[in-house]
């Protein structure tokens, strides 16, 4: 009798203090905040990290277009002006300035005088952009991707014959590319691109230039590692999927989820978790220990930031 006190008194206290994490990354616990809620989301998420500004494109109940911006630090929430329906984001960090494609041409917004103009290719429907020393971009249903430089457009002519649906340069000027349902690698200086990974997966890099990947279903996330330049899991994510995902300037993770239609913020908990595999397709659970850590050096809290639901 003592015995089974004893016991469920302990399994309570295991229950008690099981928590659950959002997402599990590096075997630690995250938990998530709303920034927006039930707004159903286009395109590209793109990021000032100097200043922690996210841009998206959302429609309202009414199906109205909107481009917004969310400053992380000052959790304030602003329209840009002028631009409604926007597809393509991508921000030069060194100017502050977003990039972002209508249904044609790209718009440049500059915050620092809070103005929209016409940029370039005012004929074209641009469908991915990423601003990395330069402006690199591909065209909706077109084959090639391009960099725009002094009004000038460049196709890159080994990648002139992929049709591209996502891509990211990373550190290296590595260029990572989803075509045909898989990913390919161009990497700089190579003659031509090479298959990286026969599945689909979504792409990101993180704020200094690493290269993330997110498998859809199984919810996983992985980087590259760049000694064996082979994916490294890094962990999974709960019950989201179909990901767009972005590092801000402190390498938090802001996501978005199209099953809920709701964008969240990741912050890490003091809680350690790990990552499992079940199924036949493998897909990722998280499993919770009540264990934590409480000295864990990876763990910045002070940078955290305290983030409410704002539309
Ligand atoms: C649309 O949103 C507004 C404001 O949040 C709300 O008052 C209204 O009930 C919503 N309409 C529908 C149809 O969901
Ligand atoms: C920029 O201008 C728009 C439209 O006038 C306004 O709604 C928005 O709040 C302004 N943004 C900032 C950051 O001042
Ligand atoms: C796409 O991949 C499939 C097999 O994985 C192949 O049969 C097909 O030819 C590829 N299509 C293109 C356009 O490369
Ligand atoms: C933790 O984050 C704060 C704010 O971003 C920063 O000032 C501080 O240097 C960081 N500390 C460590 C140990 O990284
Ligand atoms: C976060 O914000 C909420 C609402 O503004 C406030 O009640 C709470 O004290 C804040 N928490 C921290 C840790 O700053």
């Amino acid at each position: 009798m003592k015995i089974i006190l004893l016991l469920s008194t302990l399994f309570n206290i295991t229950i008690a203090r099981r928590i659950s994490c959002h997402a599990c990354l590096n075997s630690i616990c995250y938990k998530r905040a709303t920034i927006l809620k039930g707004h159903k989301f286009s395109g590209q998420l793109a990021i000032d990290r100097n200043s922690n500004v996210l841009y998206f494109h959302y429609q309202n109940n009414r199906s109205r277009d909107f481009t917004g911006a969310f400053d992380l630090d000052k959790v304030k929430f602003s329209f840009v002006p002028n631009l409604g329906f926007t597809f393509g984001h991508a921000v030069d960090q060194s100017t502050k300035d977003l990039y972002a494609s209508g249904t044609k041409g790209i718009y440049k917004y500059n915050p620092k005088e809070n103005k929209t103009e016409l940029f370039a290719l005012k004929e074209k429907t641009i469908w991915h952009m990423q601003f990395d020393d330069k402006l690199y971009y591909t065209e909706f249903q077109k084959k090639g991707l391009y960099t725009y430089i002094n009004k000038n457009s460049k196709i890159i002519p080994e990648l002139s014959e992929h049709q591209i649906d996502d891509f990211i340069v990373d550190k290296k000027g590595d260029i990572y590319f989803m075509s045909n349902y898989t990913i390919h690698v161009f990497r700089k200086g190579a003659k031509s691109p090479v298959l990286f990974e026969d599945e689909i997966y979504s792409l990101t890099t993180d704020k200094d230039g690493n290269a993330y990947f997110i498998q859809p279903y199984t919810r996983g996330i992985y980087n590259v590692n760049y000694r064996s330049k082979k994916l490294n899991e890094v962990g999974a994510f709960g019950k989201a999927s179909a990901f767009k995902l972005v590092f801000d300037g402190d390498n938090h993770i802001i996501y978005y989820d199209v099953t809920n239609k709701n964008l969240f913020y990741l912050s890490p908990t003091l809680n350690i978790c790990s990552v499992g595999t079940r199924g036949k397709h493998r897909k990722m659970f998280i499993a919770t220990t009540s264990r934590s850590y409480k000295n864990h050096k990876k763990n910045n809290l002070s940078s955290i930031k305290n983030i409410t639901e704002i539309i």
